[in-house]
């Protein structure tokens, strides 16, 4: 029998948060046998929603589910957790830019670092969803400095998962069956969905999509904007956030990073750069990666043609900008 992990979920009476814990409680995370300790947090206005988001965990019975704590004190929530999901923060709403959520959340994000820094265990594995999300678990890193900074990350396997699902419809395949795409930069509309070394598993072995597809206007335009649009898309159409689909990919994200990826494919990651094909350390930046042992790394020496780097420059730079302007935002 394994110790159970503790995993923190901010935002817990939330959209995302009301999708995600269950699928952690049912083992969709870290596994079918592991057993868990949610920790719910949200703030005070939310604590009657969080607290029945609690009522309904326990009653689901989940066999894997040993315990809830639903709390709007961040030292509570934050203490031992061996994981932390950060989808709490003030969501971008239809219309809304995402540069004007940017100043409420780097004071959200720069006093949860705090709590996770004194509170988490040493190890603890934080992966940032709540947008700006990149620029968010940037924030996180730098007022958390005994945080190890390969163990702070954001979500960018929603795109990810997005592109293969293009791919997937577009060539009518089982999505399965598709896989090393690549996001490259910012979860935001700058962000570069790559299928340059993507390849999708045939009858007659592994293809790559640029030749399946066989259509390189539509790869290099139509793809691309659905896959950068796609989160927009769904805020229009269902007036909230695409939560269910986040969730999913927050699980995805967290899984392999903690129990590998599979030999031969690679995950898109936001994770600090490392000065890897030439993107600045500094940010926290999409790459494609590889896990084992729980620990990623970047998929190194792909080769990048022209069209590809102007992307990767221009959503490196307003990655930068946005730095900056976070900055700027702190007091
Ligand atoms: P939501 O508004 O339904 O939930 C956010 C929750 O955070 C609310 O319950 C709110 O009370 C709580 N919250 C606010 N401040 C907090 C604080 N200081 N501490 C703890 N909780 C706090 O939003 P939803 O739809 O669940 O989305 C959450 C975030 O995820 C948003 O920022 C959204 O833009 C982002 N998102 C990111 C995606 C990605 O792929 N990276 C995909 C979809 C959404």
């Amino acid at each position: 029998e394994k110790e159970p992990l503790r995993v923190l979920i901010t935002g817990a009476a939330g959209q995302i948060g009301y999708a995600l814990a269950p699928m952690v409680a049912r083992g969709v995370m870290l596994g079918p046998d592991q057993p868990i300790i949610l920790h719910l947090l949200d703030i005070q206005p939310a604590a009657e929603v969080l607290n029945a988001v609690k009522m309904e965990l326990i009653d689901a019975a989940f066999p894997l589910l040993q315990g809830v704590i639903a709390t709007t004190d961040v030292v509570e929530a934050c203490m031992g957790v061996n994981i932390a999901i950060m989808v709490g923060g003030f969501p971008r709403k239809e219309g809304m830019e995402r540069k004007d959520v940017m100043s409420k959340n780097v004071e959200i994000y720069k006093a949860q670092a705090s709590a996770l820094e004194k509170h988490a265990v040493e190890n603890c594995k934080v992966l940032v969803v709540a947008n700006p999300a990149n620029t968010n678990a940037l924030i996180l890193k730098e007022f958390a400095p005994s945080i190890p900074e390969k163990n702070i990350t954001c979500l960018t396997r929603l795109d990810h998962n997005r592109a293969l699902a293009q791919i997937s419809e577009r060539l009518d395949v089982p999505v399965g069956d598709v896989k090393n795409v690549i996001i490259w930069g910012n979860h935001s509309s700058t962000q570069y969905p790559d299928v340059n070394h993507a390849t999708v598993t045939t009858g007659s072995g592994e293809k790559s999509v640029r030749q399946l597809v066989a259509d390189d206007q539509w790869l290099n335009n139509e793809f691309i904007t659905t896959v950068q649009q796609r989160g927009a898309a769904i805020i229009k159409a269902r007036k909230l956030s695409s939560a269910l689909s986040a969730a999913s990919a927050a699980c995805d994200h967290v899984h392999d990073w903690v129990l590998g990826t599979p030999k031969g494919t690679w995950v898109s990651m936001g994770v600090y750069s490392d000065g890897s094909y030439g993107i600045q350390p500094g940010l926290i930046y999409s790459f494609p990666v590889t896990c084992e042992k729980g620990e990623w790394s970047i998929v190194k020496g792909l080769k990048i043609e022209e069209f590809s780097r102007k992307k990767m420059d221009a959503t490196a730079k307003e990655l930068m900008d946005e730095k900056s302007f976070a900055y700027s935002c702190l007091k």
